[in-house]
C-alpha cells in the first residue's frame, strides 16, 4: 500500500466515524425531551430529585449508571417495586429487609418527603433509555410472558393468581399494576415456602406491608400459588 493510500484511508476512517458520532450525539440530544417524557417533569418530580440528593441515596444506590453499586440500580424500582412497596422499604428499611444481609440504612425520610421520591422514581421509571443496560428491561418481562403462555399458564396456582386478582396489585409480564412488587422480581428473592407464608399473613412477615392477607385460601391453594411464583425465576439474575 503507499503512503498515500494509507493516508487515505486513515481520514476518510477518521472523519466518517466522527461525523457519525457527531450525528448520533446530535440525534440523541434532540430526541432527550421525548426520551426523558420531560413534559411530566413537573414540581413535585424535582421536589423528588432534591430529596434523594439531600439523604444521599446515590451513595449507595445508582441511577442510569451514576452513583454507588452498594445497593440496587433505582431506574427501574419503581416498575419493579411498585409505589407501596418504595413507600414501605425508605419508611422502614429496617423491617423490609430484616432477613437481608445487605444493610439500608434507617433515614427517618418524612412522609411527604417519600411521596415526592415516589414521584421521582416513577418519572425515571419511565425515561425511554433504549433499554440499556438490559436489566429489568421490558424484553426479559415479555419473555417471562412468553414463558409463561407456553406452559405455567395451565398451572393452578396461575388460575389461582387470576382469580385471586393479584393484578390488581402486582404486575406480571407486560399485565397488571404497579402497588406492590413485579412477580417475578419475586421470585427471584423469595422461595415457595416463604411466598407460602406470608400469604397467611402478610403483616406478621414483613411489618408495615400493605398486602391483603389470603388466609381464606387452603394451604394448598398459597402453595399451589407460591410454587407458581417461584416458578417465574429467571436463575440468571441473583
Ligand atoms: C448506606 C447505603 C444506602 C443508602 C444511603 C440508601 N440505601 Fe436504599 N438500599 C440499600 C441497600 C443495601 C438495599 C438492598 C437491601 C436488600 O435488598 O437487602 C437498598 C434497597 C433499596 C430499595 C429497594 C430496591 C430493590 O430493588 O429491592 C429502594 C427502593 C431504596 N433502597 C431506596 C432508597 C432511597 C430512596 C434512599 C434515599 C432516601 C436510599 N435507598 C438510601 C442501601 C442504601
Ligand atoms: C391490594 C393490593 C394487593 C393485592 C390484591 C395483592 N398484593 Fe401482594 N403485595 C402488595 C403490596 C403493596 C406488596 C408489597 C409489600 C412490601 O412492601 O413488602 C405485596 C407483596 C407481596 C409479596 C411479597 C414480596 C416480597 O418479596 O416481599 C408476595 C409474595 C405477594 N405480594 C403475592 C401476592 C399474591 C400471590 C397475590 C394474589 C393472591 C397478591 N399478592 C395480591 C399488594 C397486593
Amino acid at each position: 500500500m503507499s503512503e498515500r493510500a494509507a493516508k487515505l484511508i486513515f481520514w476518510i476512517g477518521t472523519l466518517s466515524s466522527l461525523a457519525l458520532f457527531l450525528g448520533m450525539t446530535w440525534d440523541t440530544h434532540r430526541s432527550f425531551a421525548a426520551l426523558t417524557h420531560a413534559d411530566r417533569l413537573d414540581a413535585n418530580v424535582i421536589a423528588g430529585k432534591r430529596v434523594f440528593e439531600k439523604y444521599n441515596c446515590n451513595d449507595c444506590h445508582t441511577i442510569l449508571g451514576f452513583g454507588g453499586y452498594y445497593a440496587p440500580d433505582l431506574t427501574r424500582a419503581y416498575k419493579r417495586l411498585g409505589e407501596d412497596a418504595i413507600r414501605l422499604r425508605v419508611a422502614s428499611p429496617e423491617t423490609a429487609f430484616a432477613d437481608s444481609y445487605r444493610k439500608m440504612p434507617q433515614q427517618h425520610v418524612k412522609p411527604e418527603e417519600i411521596e415526592r421520591l415516589v414521584d421521582f422514581l416513577r418519572w425515571v421509571g419511565n425515561i425511554d433509555n433504549n433499554d440499556w443496560p438490559p436489566q429489568d428491561s421490558d424484553t426479559r418481562w415479555k419473555a417471562a410472558t412468553r414463558r409463561l403462555v407456553g406452559g405455567a399458564a395451565m398451572s393452578p396456582g396461575a388460575a389461582l393468581v387470576a382469580q385471586e386478582n393479584c393484578l390488581s396489585c402486582h404486575s406480571l409480564g407486560e399485565a397488571g399494576e404497579h402497588r406492590g412488587p413485579r412477580l417475578e422480581y419475586i421470585s427471584t428473592r423469595r422461595d415457595a415456602q416463604w411466598i407460602a407464608r406470608y400469604l397467611v399473613n402478610p403483616e406478621a412477615v414483613t411489618p408495615g406491608a400493605q398486602m391483603p392477607a389470603f388466609d381464606k385460601l387452603s394451604e394448598s391453594q398459597r402453595q399451589a400459588i407460591a410454587e407458581f411464583i417461584s416458578s417465574l425465576a429467571d436463575r440468571r439474575t441473583p
